[in-house]
């Protein structure tokens, strides 16, 4: 497609406002006075508790709390060094600062590929547009995938490849302690989880001209299991039952932990995924790195079966990353999410 790889991408174009295909409808704008409740409990966990026998049991009840309210919490003290956090996003930034032409010869349009470069200046398929330039790549085993990467810049493959393999490990570890949490054996889909996905997803919200016409990423929740979020400012807005938004603050260190549509599955309804958006702001472009994980592309998932019993009926049919991606190659994504589809 010519006219794909002659397009501009979204952060060379320094407009004075922002273009009609980029205004969302009035009642879909982030009103920045009235979406705002920054002061509800959003629970951060020192995951090194758990390493304390006296303070074990109060931690997890910590995390479930947390997954029943929200869906969400930030760690800290969860192993992966600054270190390796800032090289991953040091290498972001830098990708992002690639001419247009070299990220466009990673674009595609199918979201079945295993590495994808988008613009939102080039979709196709949503009726609006968002404020939003990515890369995303299958990450586990890190092995079978790095050499589709991104081989620009040169510390690229190296410095994310760490912080994946991290995150990995952080993800399997977050697992248990969710599974715990409900009851269920530490050790629930072990195998499974050992053979998941895992997709990085590196953003890049420009500054926009008009940033209350416009969003990054619309209210969606994740495909996955969970997410492991490290952003560098507050524009990340999850939404609570009652729909309020709630802007997650930036803890240095912390990373941000959301819980996806496969384990409110897996949890048959005990736990919600929590549905989030990501505002834009007037000043400075923000980056940030969504850790996607799930279970194997084709892998189906369903309630756990002891979270079933006669006053808890199977409340979801079995879904998979693989249908997740049907799904949206087919839809709009303001039209409904896909788990929606499986109730
Ligand atoms: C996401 O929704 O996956 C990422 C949102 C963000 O950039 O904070
Ligand atoms: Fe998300």
């Amino acid at each position: 497609e010519s006219s794909f790889t002659s397009a501009m991408t979204l952060d060379q174009m320094g407009l004075p406002s922002v273009p009609e295909r980029y205004i969302l409808p009035p009642s879909q704008r982030p009103n920045p006075t009235l979406s705002l409740y920054p002061s509800i409990f959003l629970p951060v966990i020192d995951l090194s508790s758990l390493n304390n026998p006296s303070l074990r049991s109060e931690t997890i009840d910590k995390v479930r709390i947390a997954c029943k309210e929200l869906g969400f919490f930030q760690v800290i003290n969860h192993g992966i060094p600054a270190s390796v956090m800032n090289d991953a996003s040091d290498s972001a930034a830098e990708f992002f600062n690639l001419s247009s032409e070299e990220k466009m010869s990673l674009a595609s349009s199918n979201v079945h590929e295993p590495v994808r470069y988008g613009t939102s200046l080039n979709h196709v398929k949503d009726k609006v547009h968002f404020w939003r330039d990515f890369i995303k790549h299958y990450s586990h085993p890190v092995s079978n995938w790095i050499d589709q990467w991104p081989s620009n810049p040169r510390s690229y493959k190296e410095k994310m490849g760490n912080y994946a393999k991290a995150a990995y490990k952080l993800q399997k570890h977050l697992m248990e302690v969710v599974f715990e949490s409900l009851g269920l054996n530490a050790n629930y889909l072990h195998d499974e989880i050992e053979k998941g996905s895992q997709v990085m997803a590196v953003n890049c919200y420009p500054a926009c001209p008009e940033p209350h016409l416009a969003l990054g990423m619309p209210p969606h929740s994740d495909y996955g299991s969970l997410t492991i979020l490290n952003q560098s400012s507050t524009e990340l807005q999850i939404m609570d039952h009652g729909k309020n938004s709630h802007s997650v603050p930036v803890i240095e260190g912390a990373l941000v932990v959301q819980l996806g549509d496969q384990l409110e599955i897996m949890s048959n309804g005990q736990y919600k995924s929590v549905i989030h958006r990501a505002t834009v702001n007037s000043e400075k472009k923000r980056l940030s790195i969504a850790s996607l994980h799930s279970l194997a592309l084709e892998k189906k998932v369903g309630p756990a079966p002891e979270l079933v019993d006669s006053q808890h009926p199977i409340s979801y049919n079995e879904g998979s990353f693989s249908g997740f991606l049907d799904y949206i190659s087919g839809n709009d994504i303001m039209e409904g999410r896909y788990i929606d589809t499986l109730k």
